[in-house]
């Protein structure tokens, strides 16, 4: 365990504690014995270029070739030139106490091989809270860019800590431990620090090989550390392994021995790799900005999400018929088409909220235009939508880019946008032209306030026309088919930086604009990675402007903050089986990002699907939390009413789950809107003590206490499940499950997925309709998962289900549930209107070891009570308002 003293609870540090802190230079040697580096632990001294023994050794590191070694195409293993120990890089100095926590100055004590290298920094620490520290470095002789993310201010210093830091002097480093337990989470003196104009680079060891994180790519949910990079710069590219795509979330959460877990998060937004290796650790690469982290202690893994939510924001609410199903397709080329969709639902009795139109209303594919021909009664079909008895809402597509080739005066978006001054620019001040969908577009820069303005003008002139109720944001990272601009890009360091990372395509500029391009708040450079988070604040907004209430958009870039304002879907996933697995874990990962609103295009959304495919993808996709069907142009139908019986009524029977499950659903959105918890979970959330559930990600849960084991291979009517100690019950109650913490292999038919409640937890649900509009109004049901001795507890969030901040001005309803000594009872903990006419009407009771003889409800006797002794069943028939207390007691 590191040095004794710790950043030292109580008072401001005094000078001489300070200086306890600072761990003088060990004694180095440099060549070969500073060489012996267990290959695992080797960190890359030629991270821009190959080097030859002779160029590696003229910047004092070691050559040792071993393993497949560097270089394209060679596969990942140790680094052939590496850093010897003690390398040096910068120096601490004049370490004193802050109102926060404290400060040093670094100095550059040896040439660093990087071109503007900047000799002085600054670190400032901040012991923000008990559990989060904060610690950046800067350069404090210029300003540099910095993510413009609110985040909290704190001034003062946390009394006491979960951790503990000590500075190395020389070379510099930072090392946080856990005052209890001496745990070391960060460790950055394991490899050299770089702080140059493009190119910043720090290294930690890992307390394990178990983390999770640094989206977005197609990953399991435990990243591998045996040398694998991982590059963030949102990029518009259908998921496969080892890309980066759409999002960037430069946040990882790693598991310690024991249970417990930390989190780490860079708050940059420049290009960069993040890179793992065996020993265990990892290298943060980026090629811009500052070094600005954040350590999260926990100690447990769901106390990491929140802290770290604490920090970029906790998940926006939305509207209740969000939750409910979302039907799409590139293809639905006319108004009549797009109501014969919706017609053939309600005729094959499917549930459907949401129905979305793609590209295909537009005029010439433009933004706030639709076909006057093709579309010419759209805004007709929308209300006519809203009229009809399902009440479906309406999303239609948006692109950020804008239509620019039109003569003036011919379109509005584009000459308002110009007058305003709202486009990115290229180098001659110019708007950027790029070219997407309706051919030569200008891209909005919504870092400019004056953008914001201008967009909602444009939502609103749109609503006004088509009464739209959400917004779907596709193309935002922002996607370019042409690289850069028409005009190419400019040559120079933002266009070519002495390190590009690994990005697809080779340059920051493929698919997107040119790096060089200006924004409003910085270049293109600095800003790439957050324009879907900024169009999707826009969005936000001006949606809650025009409409009034609570804003509904679906984006397809993300970066950290995302969820605050919006929810993502995973982009252009294939129709096959790899990519139903990937989805699990993308939507555990969005989960810990605080985007729950998260979902894959059910069914896949590239190539033909298969119907088995299109059955299980159905199956897991009631569980997405965003649960959306959309299909390519071109491929097979794959609306659930397009296959044979059996399989449509096996869909029919995830949707009909999903709506039954919704009131839990839309409860688990409250408490991620209220308290910054996850929606659908992975199980190490819930069991960190146990290891087993480290890297479970073919299973899901939804809150802590739903476990769902979907099947997510070809012709298998069995799964394999991890199933943590405990008692489980399967939903229907047919079955009961008593694990020590084991795999349990469960019949899995075509027709069924396996959903199982944990004991302990009552769950709200509600009879499922064909619209949220009328299974809101249905009877509730209350599922009670007994514990062995007899208790269970859950809750209920309930309001108008679309009004804004109904939390915040205090209009809603929570009930607690508690079940213990024979009975469950309900507390109203705050009442709103919104339950009123709401009838719970069944209690099933789950685990009831010896047949009762009597039932009442509030006082009054059940006759008409059942109870099964195979299952430990009790069925309880009632009618009582929701919105009262009640209590029912069996004996
Ligand atoms: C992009 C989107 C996809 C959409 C298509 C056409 O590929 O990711 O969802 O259908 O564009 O608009």
């Amino acid at each position: 365990m590191p040095g004794t003293a710790g950043a030292m609870p109580g008072p401001p540090l005094a000078a001489a504690a300070l200086l306890a802190l600072l761990v003088p230079a060990a004694a180095r040697s440099p060549g070969a014995a500073g060489c012996e580096v267990p290959p695992g632990g080797r960190f890359d001294c030629g991270p821009e270029r190959l080097l030859s023994r002779a160029g590696c050794e003229a910047r004092g590191c070691c050559y040792e070739p071993a393993g497949p070694g560097p270089g394209p195409g060679s596969g990942p293993g140790p680094p052939w030139c590496f850093f010897p120990r003690g390398y040096r890089s910068y120096r601490a100095e004049n370490l004193t106490a802050t109102a926060s926590g404290y400060t040093a100055g670094l100095r550059r004590v040896a040439a660093s091989f990087l071109p503007g290298e900047v000799g002085s920094l600054r670190l400032d620490v901040a012991m923000e809270t008990p559990a989060r520290l904060r610690f950046t470095l800067r350069d404090p002789a210029r300003q540099r860019y910095e993510v413009p993310l609110a985040t909290p201010r704190v001034s003062g210093r946390a009394a006491s800590t979960l951790y503990g830091v000590q500075v190395n002097q020389d070379p510099f480093g930072l090392v946080v431990y856990r005052q209890r337990g001496g745990q070391v989470l960060l460790n950055t003196t394991v490899a050299p620090l770089f702080f140059a104009d493009q190119f910043l680079q720090i290294s930690t060891s890992l307390p394990s090989h178990f983390i999770s994180g640094l989206g977005e790519h197609l990953t399991p949910l435990v990243l591998d550390t045996a040398w694998t990079r991982v590059t963030l710069w949102n990029r518009d590219m259908a998921p496969v392994p080892q890309v980066n795509l759409y999002g960037s979330h430069p946040f990882y959460l790693g598991m310690e021995d024991g249970g417990s877990a930390h989190g780490v998060f860079l708050l940059n937004s420049n290009a960069m790799d993040v890179l793992l290796q065996p020993s265990p650790a990892l290298t943060w690469r980026t090629t811009g900005g500052i070094l600005d982290f954040y350590v999260f202690l926990g100690p447990d893994p769901k106390s990491v999400v929140r802290q770290y939510l604490d920090v970029i924001g906790f998940p926006f609410m939305p509207p209740y018929w969000g939750l409910g199903f979302h039907l799409c397709r590139w293809g639905y080329s006319s108004t009549d088409i797009t109501r014969q969709v919706v017609a053939n639902m309600t005729a094959a009795r499917f549930p459907l909220d949401v129905q979305w139109n793609d590209l295909d209303y537009m005029d010439a594919k433009r933004d706030f235009t639709f076909n006057e021909k093709s579309f010419k009664d759209y805004p007709e079909m929308v209300r006519d939508f809203h009229r009809s008895g399902l009440s479906p809402g309406f999303v239609p597509r948006q692109d950020p880019g804008i239509s620019s080739s039109g003569p003036p005066g011919t379109y509005k978006p584009y000459d308002e946008g110009l007058k305003r001054g709202v486009f990115i620019r290229n180098a001659t001040g110019q708007p950027l032209i790029g070219k997407v969908w309706p051919g030569p577009t200008a891209f909005p820069d919504f870092t400019n306030p004056e953008t914001h303005e201008w967009w909602h003008d444009m939502v609103k002139d749109f609503h006004d026309q088509v009464p739209f109720d959400g917004m779907w944001i596709d193309m935002n990272e922002p996607s370019n088919f042409v690289e850069g601009s028409q005009d190419g890009c400019p040559n120079n360091s933002l266009e070519q930086p002495p390190y590009v990372p690994g990005v697809f395509g080779g340059r920051l500029r493929a698919g997107t604009i040119c790096a060089s391009s200006q924004q409003y708040l910085s270049s293109h450079y600095n800003l790439h990675s957050l324009y879907g988070l900024t169009e999707a604040i826009a969005s936000h907004d001006a949606l809650l402007r025009v409409r009034g209430k609570r804003p509904f958009v679906i984006s397809r870039s993300t970066f950290a903050g995302h969820g605050r304002y919006a929810g993502h879907w995973t982009g252009d996933v294939s129709s096959d089986w790899e990519q139903l697995y990937y989805s699990v874990p993308e939507v555990l990962l969005f989960n810990l990002f605080g985007v729950p609103l998260v979902g894959a295009d059910i069914c896949g959304f590239v190539g033909d699907t298969s119907e088995e495919l299109c059955v299980r993808w159905t199956q897991l996709g009631a569980f997405y939390p965003f649960m959306r069907n959309h299909n390519d142009h071109g491929t097979r139908p794959q609306e659930p009413y397009a296959f044979n019986p059996a399989a449509q009524a096996a869909m029919r029977n995830a949707l009909r789950l999903r709506y039954s499950l919704l009131p839990f659903l839309y409860t688990l959105f409250h408490r991620a809107h209220s308290a910054g918890e996850t929606v659908a979970r992975p199980l190490f959330l819930e069991f960190p003590k146990d290891p087993n559930t480290w890297a479970v990600d073919r299973q899901l849960m939804w809150g802590g206490g739903l476990l769902i084991t979907p099947v997510l291979e070809a012709g298998k009517t069995k799964v394999s499940g991890y199933f943590p100690a405990g008692t489980w019950y399967s939903l229907a109650g047919d079955s009961t499950i008593h694990s020590k913490g084991q795999w349990i292999l469960l019949p899995a038919p075509l027709d069924t997925i396996n959903v199982h409640v944990r004991a302990g937890h009552i769950l709200p649900l509600q009879e499922p309709a064909f619209s949220t509009a009328e299974s809101r109004k249905k009877g509730m049901a209350l599922v009670v998962a007994l514990t062995p001795d007899g208790f269970a507890r859950g809750d209920l969030f309930w309001d108008d289900g679309e009004s804004w901040q109904t939390f915040e001005k205090g209009d809603y309803t929570e009930i607690l549930f508690l079940a213990t000594h024979g009975a469950v009872l309900s507390q109203l903990l705050r009442v709103g209107a919104h339950l009123d006419g709401v009838l719970l009407e069944a209690v099933t009771v789950l685990g009831v070891t010896s047949p009762p003889r009597q039932v009442l409800a509030n006082g009054a006797l059940v006759g008409d009570f059942s109870y099964r002794s195979d299952t430990q069943v009790l069925r309880v028939p009632v009618s009582l308002p929701m919105w009262e207390q009640f209590v029912i007691t069996w004996s």
